[in-house]
């Protein structure tokens, strides 16, 4: 189970437990996380689930090429940006802290 600690565009802070197999896309609009919207349903088409993954270490693969692609079109982009619906969560996740940029 990994605790993921979303920090929304307006500062405050909603945390969710999750469990493997899932992605952060998919636990964040369950909870009714404000900013993350998966429009496509995961897909990689919209980019409503961008995020800033501020935890540190490589738990997660490096963004495909289609992710990087879709990351140009997104604002407030930065070296930490990525689609939540492409970071699937494992038994090994462990906690995450995660920025939202958008507005819910
Ligand atoms: S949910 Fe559409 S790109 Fe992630």
């Amino acid at each position: 189970m990994s605790k993921l600690t979303f920090v929304l565009a307006d500062g405050t802070e909603r945390i969710v437990d999750s469990g493997p197999g899932e992605s952060i896309m998919v636990v964040a609009t369950r909870a009714g996380i404000p900013g993350i919207i998966g429009e496509c349903g995961g897909e990689m088409s919209c980019a409503t689930c961008h995020v800033h993954l501020l935890t540190e270490g490589d738990e997660f693969p490096p963004p495909s090429l289609d992710e990087q692609d879709l990351l140009e079109v997104v604002d407030d982009r930065e070296d930490n940006s990525r689609l939540s619906c492409q970071l699937k969560l494992t038994d090994e996740t462990g906690d995450l802290l995660i920025h939202v940029p958008q507005e819910g």
